[in-house]
């Protein structure tokens, strides 16, 4: 590995502002309509899967999987969509984590290029909603990516976007699948959350708030 960080690869959901929760509400509506349970623990299953691929699993969860036509599964995505999109129309700054802007500040100080790595197609809107566009140097269109976390194609896209190594880059994730898929990439992994779901990452912050650019460098360097 080098010892030179190139680029910052930063998952949306979760990591920068809380709609992980709200994906989660409309998810468990959605469920709830069809006749099925979905709880926390379940939900982690769900954290940085597309959305087809997430109502896939939680119609398999229910027993489900062979009782909806392919119109019907579309039907559904576009109903948690519909409900989804009206909770993330009241987003703000406010809702950004805490720590979130004094890393992106610290990373554009050291010169290093930022992108969002995120598997939802509303990602932009939900940037735009929490005015954070300016700090972002390109953003992957989840609309165009082929294979979802945990494949590592968002944090490739990324990075070979900006034209630099793999190992140079750094991916923020708060979920299982977004872990594999950066460390997949051969890239640097920093989770945000609890060891036990996020273990595979290279240094792990309990939250945001934690969050520290330095931390991050010397644990990078240490490896390189
Ligand atoms: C990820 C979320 O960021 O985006 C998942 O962690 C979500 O929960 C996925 O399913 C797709 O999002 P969207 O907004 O395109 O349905
Ligand atoms: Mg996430």
């Amino acid at each position: 590995m080098s010892n030179q960080i190139n680029a910052f690869i930063f998952d949306l959901d979760g990591v920068i502002t809380d709609t992980a929760e709200y994906h989660f509400n409309a998810w468990s509506e959605l469920a709830k309509d069809i006749g099925i349970e979905i709880d926390e623990e379940f939900n982690e299953q769900l954290k940085g899967v597309s959305r087809i691929e997430s109502l896939q699993r939680i119609l398999k969860h229910g027993g489900k999987e062979n009782e909806f036509t392919e119109q019907e599964i579309i039907e559904l995505a576009d109903k948690k969509n519909d409900h989804y999109k009206t909770l993330i129309a009241k987003v703000t700054p406010n809702d950004i984590l805490p720590g979130i802007v004094d890393l992106l500040e610290d990373i554009k100080a050291s010169g290093i290029q930022i992108a969002l790595g995120s598997a939802s197609k509303n990602a932009p809107f939900i940037l735009e909603q929490l005015q954070l566009n300016r700090y972002f140097d390109y953003i992957v269109d989840a609309g165009k990516v082929k294979q979802g976390k945990p494949h590592p194609e968002t944090f490739l896209t990324a990075a070979d976007h900006f034209d630099v190594p793999y190992e140079t880059c750094v991916g923020v994730e708060d979920a299982e699948a977004g872990v594999t898929a950066i460390k997949d990439a051969s890239m640097f992994a920093v989770g945000v959350g609890s060891e036990p779901i996020l273990h595979k990452a290279n240094i792990i912050f309990p939250e945001t708030k934690n969050l520290s650019l330095e931390k991050i460098k010397s644990a990078f360097n240490a490896e390189s």
